[in-house]
């Protein structure tokens, strides 16, 4: 008997962060349990959306019950890449530290500054020593369509991820935005590295859902506000995610790799 088909590929993927727990139609998708050799398994949905396949998973858990320090974000993102995913489209709830991108604004992030602890942030911590361009942690082409498809969003943004689960001081507010920083999160390191060593090309929506620590005059940042704020801008949120989905091509070719044949041989790792 010839050996069952395996199933087609899944080429697009979206993480949805703080208050995007689901996308696709229950009656459109499936959800599929991935075991993975990174201490985690991971569900993922796999539906018809805008013209395509996608695979969808909340960041968070289904019900918010994962913290940033322990997002699983390499089974995440091996599962993903066994899928056959190639475009990952992220969001991110993130406070705001400049002026002109005040609450409600949807950035597409161009630049990431890493200040997290202890987070495993490679596939490569074996026998195999690779060092992966960062330079560009976004993938600027993906972020080319993504702004042709969704024009409203706002163009480049430094991110700054911190390892939460607090907010940041006012202190800290003002240290980070003397040094440049636009935007705070707590959750798109590493997983924007992790896609990039792995082959998938990543860009991040980020929602503006507070001014960062309230800064001087302002109220503290709460949870609360912030989904809250985020429930507020996720229409305009999964209309940009909706455009851009439906505009990535079919032959899509994310970023060349560091070494195919060890990544190849990352994504055949079994768990033990
Ligand atoms: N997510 C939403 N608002 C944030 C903030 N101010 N700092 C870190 N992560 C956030």
């Amino acid at each position: 008997m010839a050996p069952p088909t395996p199933p087609p590929p899944v080429p697009i993927a979206v993480i949805g962060g703080s208050g995007l727990y689901s996308l696709l139609d229950p009656e459109a998708s499936r959800t599929q349990r991935i075991v993975t050799p990174f201490g985690a398994d991971v569900d993922i949905t796999i539906g018809a959306y805008a013209g395509t396949t996608v695979a969808f998973l909340p960041r968070h858990g289904a019900g918010h019950s994962v913290p940033p320090h322990r997002i699983p974000a390499r089974a995440m993102l091996w599962a993903l890449a066994r899928l056959g995913v190639r475009v990952l489209v992220s969001t991110a709830a993130v406070g705001s530290l400049n002026e002109q991108l005040p609450v409600g604004t949807i950035a597409l992030a161009d630049q990431l500054v890493d200040r997290t602890r202890d987070r495993e942030d490679t596939f490569f911590d074996g026998d195999t020593v690779r060092h992966l361009p960062f330079a560009d942690p976004f993938a600027p082409a993906l972020r080319a369509l993504a702004l042709g498809a969704a024009p409203e969003l706002v163009d480049g943004a430094t991110v700054l991820v911190i390892p939460g689960p607090r907010f940041s001081t006012r202190a800290e507010s003002d240290m980070n935005r003397a040094a440049g920083v636009d935007l705070v999160n707590m959750t798109l390191y590493p997983e924007m590295a992790l896609a990039a060593e792995i082959g998938i090309d990543a860009i991040a929506l980020c929602v503006v859902t507070d001014v960062d620590s309230g800064s001087h005059a302002g109220e503290a940042v709460t949870a609360e506000a912030v989904f809250a704020r985020l429930d507020e801008a996720r229409p305009r949120l999964v209309s940009a995610i909706e455009r851009i989905v439906a505009a990535v091509p079919a032959d899509y070719a994310p970023r060349e790799l560091i070494d195919r044949a060890a990544v190849d041989a990352v994504l055949r790792t079994e768990t033990p």
